[in-house]
């Protein structure tokens, strides 16, 4: 096998309380990948679509710093080419970083007969956030590999548990970020308190998957004491926009990722009326770019 060709998916990850260890795919929006060997020694790239600003540096995107970063660890010479077929708005906390690095490490894996696990697989793809967000965290990428909900059991080593989840309504306000990451701004120091209720939340999240009950669900995940309140904080009415969507019926409501986009957990029957708040409340905000209707998906990476 000389090529591949993959589609990977939209990623939310921490899903309110689990910074850095909780993440979900999202049926839609996803990009396309073709990786292909040659006989070069070099990897390229190539990023075709909707482009945007994304790097074509080969250490400065997640995908080929991915391959380059299991290159050097496995001292393998080949040459790859990569094309990224580009749909999803990036920039956004999305997992677009991540579904590249999940799909470059997939698609290599496959095409050099490497044998890695799902675990090698997702640590090896983690390398490649680095080009992003300057930090190895495997949430998107886990997800973006797997599917479902994905729960980060140990960093070290790194150890992945992927969950079904039932199929629920989501919708997206994509705001871009308007710097290229908040993770410095971040902090662990919340105190005993905050810190006990961040343990509780997530370890509703984990019960209300295994039962399967989205309200119970969109309920936990509307706490998070660790990311929300500081990226919540560069979301020009971001409290006042959750109020309004949780009062129009939405289970739950947070933050995507590392922002700026916001997430609503709801039904097919409120989807309309809470996407609409979620325009209309957005609109003066000159980062934000479209709302997306779509839905959890227990599909991760997929040969096409
Ligand atoms: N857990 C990461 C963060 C996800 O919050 O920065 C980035 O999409």
């Amino acid at each position: 096998m000389n090529s591949i060709y993959l589609k990977a998916p939209a990623t939310s990850a921490n899903v309110g309380p689990g910074y850095d260890i909780f993440a979900l795919a999202l049926e839609e929006p996803y990009d396309e990948f073709e990786l292909s060997l040659n006989n070069s020694d070099k990897i390229s790239l190539e990023i075709i679509g909707n482009t945007q600003n994304i790097p074509i540096d080969i250490s400065e995107n997640t995908g080929s710093l991915a391959i380059s970063e299991l290159f050097k660890r496995k001292n393998i010479v080949q040459g790859v080419h990569i094309k990224i077929i580009k749909t999803m708005p990036s920039g956004g906390g999305l997992g677009t970083t991540g579904a590249s690095a999940s799909a470059c490490i997939y698609g290599i894996n496959k095409l050099l007969d490497l044998g890695l696990n799902n675990n090698e697989l997702i640590d090896f793809a983690r390398l490649g956030e680095v080009a992003s967000g300057g930090s190895p965290h495997a949430d998107n990428v886990a997800a973006a590999m797997l599917g479902g909900f994905v729960l980060i059991k140990s960093y070290n080593p790194v150890d992945v548990l992927k969950l079904e989840i039932p199929r629920f309504t989501a919708v997206l306000a994509v705001i871009k970020k308007s710097q290229r990451t908040t993770r410095g701004f971040i902090t662990y120091e919340i105190g005993q308190e905050k810190l006990k209720e961040q343990m509780a939340r997530c370890s509703r999240v984990i019960h209300a998957i295994h039962t399967k009950d989205i309200v119970e669900f969109g309920n936990a995940i509307n706490v998070d004491h660790i990311a929300e309140p500081v990226r919540g904080a560069a979301i020009p009415s971001y409290w006042e926009i959750k109020q309004q969507v949780l009062n129009a019926g939405a289970y739950g409501f947070t933050i995507s990722g590392g922002g700026s986009s916001v997430i609503a957990i709801c039904n097919d029957n409120n989807a309309q009326k809470i996407e609409q708040i979620m325009k209309i409340g957005f609109s003066d905000n000159p980062h934000f770019v479209q709302t997306i209707v779509t839905h959890s998906s227990n599909s991760g990476i997929l040969e096409i």
